[in-house]
C-alpha cells in the first residue's frame, strides 16, 4: 500500500497535460471484441481500472500489445466467456462486456457487480435492456448467465439516462438484427467518442450526444484505429486546484466543450478561466465567492468533479450548498475533509458548507476514485505541516501520476510506501 504527502501552501504554476479518458477508454477497449482482427487504440491512459480491464479480456482469450504508445487489441480468439468475480469486483465497468459478448458469442457469464463506495449501482437498466432485445439471463450464485442466438432491435427506454447501460446497448445493437432506438439515452462525451469508433467498425449509429440514438444493425465489423478522448474530469480536477491555491496554470490537450458546466461555476466562484482551443488557462483569486451546485448528468455539472468542488468551497467566503442529484452515498469524503477543519454539515443528498479561511493538514483516507482527489486539493493548501493521503490505490484506479503532475506544477507532494 502507499500513501501521498503533501506540504501545502504552494500556489500552482506552469503547464499540465491531460491523459485520455478513463471512461472512454474502458468502453472503447470493451467494443474490441465485437470484431476480429487488430484494433489500434491511441491516448489510452496509464490506469489501474485500464489495467484491470485488460487482465479480464485477457482471460477471455483477447491479446493486448504495446507499439510505441499505441495499444493493440486482437479478439481473434475468445476462448472463454466467463469474467472471473475476483477481478471484477476491482472494477464494475466489467458490465461493459456483456454486450461485446453477446454480440459476439451469444453467450456471457459476467459476474453481477456490487456495490461499491458511492452507491448501490444497480444494472438492472442494462438486464431489462437486453432482454428486450431477446437475451435469455438467469442469475447464479452472483453470476448473471446470459444468452441469445441472436441479438434483436428493439425500442428501449431507460428511467435514468445511464452512461454505462447506454455504452452497453450500443455495443450490443450494432450488430443486432433490425433496429435498436434507444430513449432518454446518456449524453456524456465517452458516449460519443464510442460511437465514433464504432462508426469507425463500420457501424450505423445516428443521435449519439442526443437523448435518442438509433442503431441499424449491420452483419459485419472490421477492426478500427481510434484516438480516446482527453479526460474531462482528470482537466476539471487541476482546473479546480488552480483555483484553491491561487494558483495560474495552462491545461493542454483537454476539450473544452465537454467542460462547460464546471467553466461556468468556477467562473461564479471568482475564478479567472479561459479558453484557448483544446486549452485552458486558469487563474485562482484571493477571495473564492460561495456557488451552489447540483449533479446532474451532461451537460449538466458532473458527479465526478462534486467531491473537488466541495474542497474548494471549503475555503470560500460564506455559506454554499452541494446537492448530489446522480448517486445516493457519494458525500463519503465529507468525514475525511472535517478531519482538516472543514465545516459541513449533510442532509441527505444535500451538503451544505460554510467556508473557512483555511483547512489543516492532517493524516486522511482515501474511499473512492473522486473523494480521493478532493484529500489531495485540500492538502495542496493546508498549510502548517504535512497531510498524508492513505490508501491511495482509489486514485490510480483513474490518475495517471497524478503526484508527479502536480510537482510539476510546484507542489511539494510526494508518494511513499505505507
Ligand atoms: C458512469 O458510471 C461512470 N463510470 C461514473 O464514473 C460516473 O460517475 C457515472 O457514469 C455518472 O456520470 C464509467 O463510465 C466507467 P450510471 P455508471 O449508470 O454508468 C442508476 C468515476 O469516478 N442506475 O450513469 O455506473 C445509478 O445507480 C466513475 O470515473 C440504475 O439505477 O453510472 C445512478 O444513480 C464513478 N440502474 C444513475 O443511474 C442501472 O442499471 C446513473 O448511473 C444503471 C444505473
Amino acid at each position: 500500500m502507499e500513501k501521498i504527502i503533501i506540504e501545502g501552501g504552494k500556489a500552482l504554476k506552469g503547464t499540465v497535460r491531460i491523459s485520455g479518458a478513463k471512461n472512454a477508454a474502458l468502453p472503447i477497449i470493451a467494443s474490441c471484441m465485437l470484431t476480429g482482427g487488430r484494433h489500434r487504440l491511441h491516448n489510452i491512459p496509464r490506469l489501474r481500472d485500464i489495467k484491470t480491464m485488460k487482465s479480464i479480456m485477457s482471460k477471455l482469450g483477447v491479446s493486448f500489445r504495446e507499439d510505441h504508445g499505441i495499444l493493440e487489441v486482437n479478439s481473434d480468439n475468445l476462448t472463454s466467456c466467463e469474467t472471473p468475480y475476483d477481478l471484477v469486483k476491482t472494477m464494475r465497468a466489467s458490465i461493459l462486456l456483456l454486450g461485446p459478448l453477446l454480440a459476439r458469442y451469444g453467450k456471457a457469464r459476467i459476474s453481477l457487480p456490487g456495490g461499491c463506495a458511492i452507491g448501490a449501482r444497480p444494472v438492472n437498466f442494462h438486464l431489462k435492456a437486453l432482454a428486450d432485445m431477446g437475451v435469455d439471463m438467469s442469475l447464479e450464485q452472483g453470476y448473471i448467465n446470459a444468452s441469445v442466438d441472436r441479438l434483436t432491435g428493439a425500442n428501449i427506454f431507460f428511467d435514468l439516462p445511464t452512461v454505462t447501460g447506454t455504452e452497453n446497448i450500443m455495443m450490443a445493437a450494432v450488430t443486432a438484427h433490425g433496429k435498436t432506438v434507444l430513449k432518454n439515452a446518456a449524453k456524456e462525451p465517452e458516449i460519443l467518442d464510442l460511437a465514433n469508433m464504432l462508426r469507425k467498425m463500420g457501424a450505423d449509429i445516428k443521435g449519439d450526444g442526443t437523448d435518442t440514438i438509433i442503431i441499424h444493425g449491420t452483419k459485419r465489423l472490421n477492426p478500427a484505429e481510434h484516438s480516446v478522448i482527453p479526460d474531462r474530469i482528470e482537466a476539471g480536477t487541476f482546473m479546480i486546484a488552480s483555483a484553491m491555491t491561487g494558483g495560474d496554470i495552462h491545461i493542454e490537450g483537454c476539450r473544452p466543450e465537454h467542460l462547460s458546466a464546471a467553466i461556468k461555476k468556477l467562473r461564479s466562484t471568482g475564478t479567472f478561466v479561459e479558453v484557448n482551443g483544446n486549452g485552458l488557462h486558469v487563474k485562482g483569486t484571493d477571495i473564492i465567492e460561495s456557488s451552489d451546485i447540483k449533479t446532474m448528468p451532461f451537460p449538466g455539472f458532473p458527479t465526478d468533479l462534486q467531491a473537488q468542488f466541495m474542497a474548494l468551497m471549503c475555503i470560500a467566503k460564506g455559506w454554499s450548498m452541494i446537492r448530489e442529484g446522480i448517486f445516493e452515498n457519494r458525500f463519503i469524503h465529507v468525514s475525511e475533509l472535517r478531519r482538516m477543519g472543514a465545516e459541513i454539515e449533510i442532509n441527505g443528498n444535500q451538503a451544505l458548507i460554510k467556508g473557512r479561511d483555511r483547512l489543516l493538514p492532517a493524516p486522511v483516507m482515501a474511499t473512492d476514485l473522486r473523494a480521493s482527489a478532493s484529500l489531495i486539493l485540500a492538502g495542496l493548501v493546508a498549510e502548517g505541516g504535512r497531510t498524508e493521503v492513505h490508501r491511495i490505490y482509489h486514485l490510480d484506479r483513474g490518475y495517471e501520476a497524478i503526484e508527479k503532475k502536480f510537482r510539476n506544477l510546484g507542489a511539494a507532494i510526494w508518494r511513499e510506501k505505507e
